[in-house]
């Protein structure tokens, strides 16, 4: 079905064309040479379409045509609708602050599997920042190394005084980016990221479930 129809597409294109210089070939006094050489290149079109066709088999057109779908669905193009809707860096940077709240009082209750969550949630979101808005990604990357690696460490050993100095160095790191970044030309030294005094949610207990 596919394949007849992108066979239909290619040939209708190619048709519609060399008709759209035949027409204006008509229409705009143009010698018998020229007209000729028109008439030439539709009926040399018709002979390359019969050719690909002959040439190619249906899973061959199916296979390229399954391939440039794929291609185009899998390139950061914004002006694709598809790509154009998804959230850029602040939205996520907005669950990256959500995220940091709900470790702190987690690590503080001593519920380190919500603490260690929430640091595999960033780096989930860190993969999307970097996906969709890839000019961000070395930056981000030195992030993760620098200061949500050690984090991620201190989490897993359970190490309160760790995590503490690991989550201080992590939010230096959010706010050394935020000094050098702007955000639609705007500087983003305003937004200053510190420990958290109330937790996001009122409805999370955060010593977890027992
Ligand atoms: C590597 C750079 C970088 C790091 C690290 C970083 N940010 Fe950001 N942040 C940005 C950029 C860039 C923007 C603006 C994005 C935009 O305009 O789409 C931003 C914006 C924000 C905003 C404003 C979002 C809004 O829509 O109002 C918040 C809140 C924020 N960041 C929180 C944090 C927190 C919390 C951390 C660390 C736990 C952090 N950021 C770490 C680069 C960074």
């Amino acid at each position: 079905m596919r394949y007849k129809r992108g066979i239909a597409i290619v040939a209708t294109l190619a048709l519609l064309s060399s008709a759209l210089v035949l027409f204006s070939a008509c229409t705009s006094g143009v010698s018998q040479s020229e007209f000729d050489e028109v008439r030439l290149q539709l009926a040399t079109t018709e002979k390359q379409l019969a050719d690909v066709q002959q040439r190619l088999s249906k899973e061959q057109v199916e296979k390229l045509i399954n391939e440039a779908a794929d291609k185009k669905l899998n390139t950061v193009d914004t002006k694709l609708a598809l790509w154009g809707v998804q959230p850029g860096t602040a939205p996520r940077m907005i669950e990256i602050a959500h995220y940091f709240n709900n470790m702190w009082f987690a690590a503080e209750k001593g519920n380190w599997t919500f603490a260690e969550f929430e640091v595999y949630r960033t780096d989930e979101t860190v993969k999307n920042i970097k996906l969709v808005r890839p000019k961000r990604a070395t930056e981000m990357d030195k992030w993760m190394k620098e200061a949500v690696e050690p984090l991620r460490a201190a989490v897993k050993a359970k190490d309160l005084p760790r995590f503490v100095a690991a989550y201080d160095k992590a939010i230096e790191g959010c706010n050394a980016c935020h000094k050098d970044s702007e955000g639609g030309d705007i500087s983003l030294k305003g937004v200053k990221v510190t420990r958290p005094t109330t937790p996001i949610f009122s409805n999370l207990d955060y010593k977890g479930i027992d």
